[in-house]
């Protein structure tokens, strides 16, 4: 997700989850030629498994970038088939590709030809009003044709006009029975459903009747703490003994080993834990200290425990709960 989920979001999530499967932000194929590959493409070793998303149209451009991202190690390679921002529109990217399958499946060739790493599309699943299940089921089709078995299906249709960016995650209704119409269709693919998913039980929802998988974008940024049950509500392992003062104490060793990188690294890698406290008592407090730019002035890259130490100062009942292990 475009300005959240960058290396510092990636390596913070990681700390509540091993199996989660992470994204970068979408970067576009101009971008990773022409520009600092290490600051578009490099992450840290323990963010694996991650997934490169690109963005592009034209075939030759994404199979360089995507035999760039091959060499910084990702997992896998995931195209965006469903941004509708205008600006992405002028780059005849994102979100109207799904109205050109057949330049779609030859990106995705060509991606596939170019490194050894699976190739994944990301889509919507349809178009203004092109949106009855035929015209998605000719789009998946025409890529399954290619070559290509792993979709991320987010079930709502993009409004290239009329709506923004922010609109086009809310206004259009979701519409999961197209993903389980998707899997039905073509059983041999895989079908990982995205769109409005914000707890566990949703994700275990899906995943026992028929799909594939589930990705969870903004309730896991808002709602961090989520990803701590994930592991072992969804893949199965024995229940997890992290406590939230484990990730503040191993985000601050982070902090401390990202500071000399830039002048506002540490503002830009705490920022992603503003929502670890959600739900607790204090948790007012955890978020407005990391809003104020005196906190980062006053405590660096220690700017987490002054945010714990004011909220505990408020609230020294969240001593308990911050130093609990995830709920069932
Ligand atoms: C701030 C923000 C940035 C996003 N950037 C991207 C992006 O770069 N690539 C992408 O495929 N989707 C992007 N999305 C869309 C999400 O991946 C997801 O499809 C959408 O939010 C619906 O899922 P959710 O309800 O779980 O959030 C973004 C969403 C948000 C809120």
């Amino acid at each position: 997700m475009l300005d959240w989920t960058d290396r510092h979001c990636r390596y913070f999530m990681r700390l509540m989850s091993r199996h989660a499967r992470l994204y970068t932000e979408m970067v576009t194929a101009p971008a990773v030629l022409f520009g600092n590959k290490d600051l578009l493409l490099k992450f840290d070793a323990s963010e694996h498994p991650v997934a490169c998303q690109l963005g592009g149209s034209d075939p030759e451009d994404l199979a360089k970038a995507a035999a760039a991202a091959a060499q910084y190690g990702y997992d896998e390679i995931n195209l965006n088939c469903g941004c509708p921002s205008e600006r992405v529109q002028k780059g005849a990217f994102g979100a109207c590709l799904m109205l050109e399958p057949g330049l779609v499946a030859k990106c995705f060739a060509a991606m596939r030809e170019a490194s050894a790493l699976p190739v994944t599309i990301k889509h919507r699943i349809g178009v203004d009003h092109q949106d009855d299940y035929d015209f998605v089921q000719n789009f998946v089709g025409t890529l399954y044709e290619a070559g290509c078995r792993d979709f991320i299906v987010h079930v709502r249709t993009a409004f290239l006009k009329g709506l923004s960016p922010r609109e086009n995650r809310d206004v259009p209704s979701l519409k999961p029975d197209y993903a389980y119409r998707l899997k039905k269709d073509f059983p041999l693919a895989q079908f990982c459903i995205n769109g409005g998913i914000t707890t566990l039980e949703a994700c275990r929802d899906f995943l026992e009747t028929g799909l594939d998988g589930v990705m969870v974008g903004r309730a896991a940024y808002h709602e961090p703490w989520l990803l701590s049950r994930v592991d072992h509500e969804l893949f199965g392992e024995p229940p997890s003994t992290l406590t939230r003062l484990d990730v503040v104490h191993a985000m601050t060793q982070y902090l401390h080993r990202i500071a000399p990188e830039h002048e506002n690294a540490v503002r830009n890698a705490a920022r992603h834990t503003m929502g670890l406290m959600n739900g607790l008592s204090g948790a007012r407090l955890w978020r407005r200290t990391l809003s104020d730019p005196r906190a980062y002035k006053e405590a660096g890259a220690d700017v987490l425990e002054l945010a714990l130490s004011s909220m505990l100062q408020a609230a020294p009942a969240a001593a308990d709960d911050l130093s609990a292990p995830p709920h069932p």
